[in-house]
């Protein structure tokens, strides 16, 4: 097996760039050089602010920065001395042609391999790390082969990485697994061996999975598709809890205890967002339908369709909740991320609640600890969301530097990341600020050990899965099914 020295990731994004700067620690031996096209995101890495949040990240660059780990927008140089390539770069939906709404996007990757092929010299180890539809290796491997290049010899390998955001360095330190896919004959399998060796620096050997290339790249695929079901299944039974009195919160716990199901991923929400499910599922269920698998392609769409059911059916229990009406109301929108411990909106289920609350109307303060007021301005002004009056947007909504600012002169508080920060507000003065009565709309159960003092305090309480007045007729009936808002049917880019 050769020892390599030179690694090359194309594509310094949330995969590329939190993956090889850990590579790079855990190898003081090989040099990692991570490149991009993107000179504005490069300068970032070089910086003390780097392009995106993601706690411990800041540390671990700052360790091997300028030793063995570099980044750069020469990308022809870093090719050329890899001996492996990783290819990171984003492999987005399809918003135009065949396959529009659905299909992914490869051009980045086909230009990728384009770019190698016309750049490298003697052996080259090329990784799939984006999320691809089964069988995109062989692009790759295509590309290679028609090479004039007779110095040119390589192995395409497919290496998926299930880092989640937020917790990316946790996840790349101690993965569950490492999958490697690649050949089934001596050069595929040695190939996978010097890839291996790689993880081996600090991932047990027998975490190390080795498929077929297109079982590795199914398998990401799956994982994503499985992982967003456990989401939309728990979503589904929490519509049922509101109604009939149960508490998600209970249920989760209750079918969590069973080994058989197993406790995570079952937290009820406003739907999933971030950049993998939905673009995967959708990606699964285009292959499933080119390949006349109706039935399955169906199964998985049902997923989404809950997902955004369940967006939509949170902002109705508001409308429903402010006495039918939230037009030129004041409502404070606490998280704009996708998740906590990220600044990360693609996908964002915060982006979708706004989109239905401004289509009545509605007036937003905004606040995310992590976001910046720019980013939220361009997420809610894309097309899909703000329709054809992007205007609207900065008639309808302000931004907060802080949750105070937010909740003043509001009707209503809504929680749509679950950021840590929001369980210890104080809520007292923050009922003071607010219009009466005021109310709490929970969509990440954040608050569930606060309800009493909330109710105290004299707010009103809504939450996902929860019907928070079992016994009262407080809280104001509503039928999600008459006042859901129009789904967002385009896809966004
Ligand atoms: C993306 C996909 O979302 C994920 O499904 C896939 O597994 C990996 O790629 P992410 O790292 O989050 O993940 O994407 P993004 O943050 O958009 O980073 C991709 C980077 O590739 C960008 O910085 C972009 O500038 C760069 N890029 C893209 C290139 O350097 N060259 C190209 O030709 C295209
Ligand atoms: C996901 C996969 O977890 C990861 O393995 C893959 O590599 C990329 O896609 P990510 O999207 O970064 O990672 O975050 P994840 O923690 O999976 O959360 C996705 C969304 O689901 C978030 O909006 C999160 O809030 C939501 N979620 C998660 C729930 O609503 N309930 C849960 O129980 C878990």
């Amino acid at each position: 097996m050769f020892q390599v020295k030179n690694i090359c990731c194309i594509g310094a994004g949330y995969v590329g760039g939190p993956t090889c700067t850990v590579i790079a620690q855990m190898c003081p031996d090989v040099t990692v050089t991570v490149v991009d096209i993107n000179e504005a995101r490069i300068q970032a890495w070089n910086s003390d602010k780097l392009p995106i949040y993601e706690p411990g990240l800041q540390e671990v660059v700052e360790s091997c920065r300028g030793k063995n780990l570099f980044f750069s927008t020469n990308i022809p140089e870093a090719i050329r001395k890899a001996d492996i390539i990783f290819i990171s770069v984003n492999t987005p939906t399809k918003t135009f042609g065949m396959g529009k709404g659905r299909a992914a996007d490869l051009k980045y990757v086909e230009a990728c391999a384009r770019q190698i092929a016309e750049i490298a010299d003697g052996y080259k180890i090329v990784v799939e790390k984006s999320t691809v539809p089964v069988r995109a290796a062989e692009i790759i491997r295509r590309i290679f082969k028609t090479s004039t290049k007779p110095s040119l010899s390589f192995q395409v390998l497919s290496n998926p990485e299930f880092l989640a955001e937020g917790t990316a360095i946790e996840n790349l330190k101690n993965p569950d697994r490492i999958l490697i896919g690649g050949d089934d004959n001596p050069g595929g399998q040695e190939a996978i061996a010097t890839l291996s060796a790689i993880y081996e620096h600090w991932v047990p050997k027998s975490k190390i999975i080795t498929t077929n290339t297109w079982s590795s790249e199914l398998s990401k695929l799956a994982a994503n598709a499985f992982l967003a079901q456990r989401i939309s299944s728990i979503n589904s039974i929490s519509a049922l809890c509101e109604i009939t009195g149960a508490d998600v919160g209970e249920v989760a716990h209750a079918i969590g205890t069973d080994q058989r199901i197993g406790r995570p991923f079952l937290q009820a929400s406003i739907g999933f967002g971030g950049s993998c499910f939905q673009k995967d599922i959708l990606n699964l269920i285009y292959i499933c339908e080119t390949l006349s698998l109706h039935e399955v392609a169906m199964y998985w769409q049902q997923v989404l369709e809950i997902n955004d059911y369940q967006r939509r059916r949170f902002a109705s229990r508001i409308v429903s909740c402010l006495f039918n009406t939230v037009a030129d109301k004041k409502l404070a929108v606490l998280g704009f991320s996708f998740k906590k411990d990220t600044g990360d909106t693609r996908e964002s289920s915060s982006i979708y609640v706004c989109k239905y609350l401004m289509d009545e109307g509605a007036h937003l303060a905004i606040y995310d600890p992590k976001v910046s007021r720019e980013q939220i301005i361009r997420d809610l002004s894309h097309p899909t969301i703000s329709g054809d009056n992007p205007e609207r947007v900065s008639e309808l909504v302000s931004i907060a530097s802080e949750p105070y600012e937010a909740c003043e002169n509001t009707h209503a508080l809504l929680i749509c990341t679950e950021w840590d920060l929001f369980k210890d507000l104080d809520y007292e003065r923050i009922y003071q600020k607010m219009l009466k009565p005021a109310f709490i709309f929970d969509g990440r159960r954040v608050l569930d050990g606060l309800h009493k003092k909330l109710l105290q305090i004299g707010f009103q309480v809504e939450t996902i899965g929860k019907k928070v007045y079992p016994n009262t007729t407080v809280a104001p009936v509503y039928n999600p099914r008459q006042q859901d808002p129009t789904p967002v049917k385009k896809v966004r880019i």
